[in-house]
């Protein structure tokens, strides 16, 4: 093939919408002409993933925007992804259960009633009532899709959301309204959510009234998740899985559990961790995923919840900018997030106090100079004092925690968690005197995100957008998809790598 050919062929497959005909020689021509030896199709951004999953959620791109935390996933976001048929979860995780009830009350009320959206039930050992709360609001206000984060196992108030509404139709199909999307990073986590509910927990549920008998009995033909997300190595909770081994994996599981229980519709398994370049939605989409789902990327937009300064760190970091830091909620547990670590000095601090309390039975244990150290790099407070916030904290939201802390471990646990929850919320508001402990939960996936946008439209995080950058994504995939298919008929050379910038909004809007 000749330099003018293959150029004039790699302009076309930027054009993911028309079809290509391709003679001998490698020179691309017209339809109809009798000399044509390949035809490169045309390939919409919309035609990736589950189209059982678009359907269901009436969507145009099998695209999920994660739930973020403390309403870094806004209401602003979600309602930005839901008005161009992507699906958006609301970060309902952290916020009181007043802000959620508010802020699904708005989406309900601002969304085109034909559009879906979901929020974030996040596994909360520590306050079991908090989850039957979250669930009860999600009930009232029909919030008909929860994405269920951390669970190690299912709980009733899981199975309650689940099992209320399931109504049998004529033709014999099961009408299951409450919608579960799980996210796990574990096999044996998956099998829970890919059975039905539990026997034992929907018959507690049916003599308590929670559920009906037929509700009970349909729930049996049900999994537990009709969509579950694989999560490899990602912002926020994170297993480190590596993404090539996890999704594979998970796919053949939820094939093996569709037969194992005689599933009417199949199990979706959707990935997510590290999508933040075309090449590594290309990789996903060919291990079969059903649906997309990023996080970190969404972040650094501007619909983001999290401060503008925060953002713009954010908006520079690299791939190996990030690290592991341990969890606020589990960290006794040795549960670990993933997180900036460019800018802020979080990481390094909070490891220390998961150091202290692995060594340490309670405050009052740990040596003069280094609580005194702790008080002023870390805390920059009196122990006693956090203390006393801590308990006027949990008198209001959950007395039980102070009953709790009769234990001295655990007392120490609470304080610590004030430094460990705290530095997100000072990320999120922008505090400038504490930015060397801002917590800023991130995955690899900003540092890919910021390679590709490098001396683009996006690399100042004031441009993006989180649906512009979503269909850059999808527009980006779908030209990789047709430079493969060139690839695959030897029309291009097996080292040539195509060079594919994001385009701004207006450009991208031809093509999507
Ligand atoms: C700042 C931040 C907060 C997150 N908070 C939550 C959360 O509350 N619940 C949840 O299910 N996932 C949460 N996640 C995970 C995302 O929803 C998503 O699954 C993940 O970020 C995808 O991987 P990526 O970061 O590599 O894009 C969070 C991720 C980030 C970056």
């Amino acid at each position: 093939m000749n330099s003018l050919s293959l150029n004039n062929l790699l302009t076309a497959i930027y054009d993911p919408l028309n079809t290509i005909y391709i003679k001998s020689g490698g020179e691309i021509t017209s339809q109809g002409d009798p000399g044509i030896i390949g035809i490169i199709p045309p390939i919409a951004p919309g035609n990736f993933g589950s189209k059982t999953f678009r359907k269901e959620f009436n969507l145009r791109y099998a695209y999920v925007g994660g739930a973020m935390v403390g309403g870094i996933s806004s209401v602003a976001m979600v309602q930005a992804l839901s008005n161009l048929e992507l699906l958006g979860i609301f970060g309902a995780s952290g916020l009181a259960p007043e802000i959620v009830e508010e802020s699904v009350v708005q989406l309900k009320n601002s969304l085109a009633i034909e559009r879906h959206f979901g929020s974030c039930l996040i596994h909360s050992p520590h306050d079991p009532q908090l989850e039957e709360r979250l669930i009860d609001i999600y009930l009232t206000h029909g919030v008909n899709l929860i994405e269920a984060s951390a669970f190690l196992q299912i709980t009733p108030n899981l199975v309650r959301y689940r099992v209320q509404g399931l109504t049998e139709l004529p033709d014999g199909s099961i009408m299951a309204p409450n919608r579960v999307m799980a996210k796990v990073s574990r096999l044996e986590l998956a099998k829970r959510f890919f059975s039905p509910p539990p026997a034992k927990i929907v018959n507690a549920l049916l003599e308590s009234g929670a559920i009906s008998r037929d509700e009970a009995n349909l729930s049996q033909y049900i999994p537990m998740a009709q969509d579950l997300t694989a999560e490899a190595d990602s912002g926020g909770h994170t297993d480190f899985r590596p993404a090539n081994i996890l999704w594979p994996s998970m796919i053949a599981l939820a094939e093996e559990y569709t037969r194992k229980y005689d599933y009417l519709h199949p199990i979706r398994v959707g990935v997510a961790g590290g999508l933040g370049s075309p090449q590594a939605f290309l990789a996903a989409l060919d291990l079969g995923c059903s649906y997309f789902v990023t996080g970190s990327i969404n972040q650094s937009c501007v619909e983001s919840g999290l401060s503008a300064p925060a953002r713009e760190l954010l908006a520079k970091a690299s791939q190996t900018d990030v690290t592991p830091a341990p969890a606020a909620d589990m960290f006794e547990m040795g549960a670990r997030v993933q997180v900036l670590k460019y800018g802020t000095l979080f990481a390094p601090r909070a490891n220390r106090l998961a150091e202290l309390y692995r060594q340490y039975d309670s405050v009052d244990e740990i040596p003069p100079k280094e609580r005194e150290s702790l008080e002023q790099k870390i805390f920059h407070k009196p122990l006693e004092e956090i203390w006393s916030e801590t308990q006027s904290f949990f008198s209001q939201r959950d007395p039980a925690q102070l009953k709790k802390a009769e234990n001295p471990k655990y007392k120490m646990a609470l304080i610590f968690r004030w430094y460990l929850g705290q530095a997100s919320r000072w990320a999120i508001n922008g505090l400038t005197e504490r930015q060397t402990d801002w917590c800023i939960f991130a995955g690899p996936a900003i540092g890919a995100f910021n390679e590709w946008t490098q001396g683009s439209y996006y690399e100042d995080p004031m441009n993006r957008r989180v649906g512009d950058v979503a269909l850059n994504l999808l527009y980006g995939l779908a030209v990789l998809k047709r430079f493969s298919l060139a690839r695959d008929l030897g029309l291009v050379p097996d080292e040539l790598p195509l060079p594919l910038k994001p385009l701004a909004p207006e450009e991208l809007a031809e093509f999507i």
